[in-house]
């Protein structure tokens, strides 16, 4: 099967969070894309990335930026895909910048934001596999035994003195 979820990042340096995504991505067995895509700095490449996912086989998309944080909803308004947002931590406000462009969509175009930086990233893959997971019940299984282990690794810790 090709890629069915992509990732898409405003820049590079956004690459330490949300290589968290891929990562759990991974850890699923989900095939997906990474891209470096900017809503400013590369418009037309957006556009064409955006409107072009759902033909080659994209199920849903996970855009991180932060600041002005526009990639999200332009990607949103390329496409009839699920888009999730992932804010971006910032040194102004620690992401309340990201989060709030992020998260500030216009009636009519949606974008499902997550929270701000790693738990974002990492959540975002996770909802993602949920959305994706309708149509793929081994995607289901997936996200089911990494919940199942996620609980044995809480159950591992009784005393959080030791080890
Ligand atoms: C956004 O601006 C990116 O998503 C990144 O979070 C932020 C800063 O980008 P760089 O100046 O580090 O390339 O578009």
């Amino acid at each position: 099967m090709g890629s069915i979820i992509a990732i898409v990042m405003g820049s590079k340096s956004d690459w330490p969070v949300m290589e968290h995504a891929s990562r759990t991505l991974d850890e699923l067995g989900v095939a997906h894309e990474v891209r470096v895509l900017s809503a400013h700095r590369s418009p037309q490449a957006v556009a064409q990335y955006a409107g072009s996912a759902e033909e080659r086989g994209i199920e849903v998309i996970i855009a991180a930026a932060g600041g002005a944080a526009h990639l999200a909803g332009v990607i949103a308004a390329h496409t009839v895909l699920p888009v999730l947002g992932i804010p971006m931590e910032t040194r102004l406000s620690g992401g309340l910048d990201s989060l709030l462009s992020t998260v500030q969509m216009p009636a009519g175009i949606p974008v499902g934001t997550l929270a701000i930086g790693r738990a974002g990233a990492v959540n975002g893959a996770l909802l993602a596999a949920n959305i994706a997971g309708a149509a793929h019940p081994e995607l289901r299984e997936a996200v089911r035994r990494y919940r199942d282990a996620q609980t044995r690794a809480v159950l591992e810790i009784t005393d959080p003195r030791e080890g």
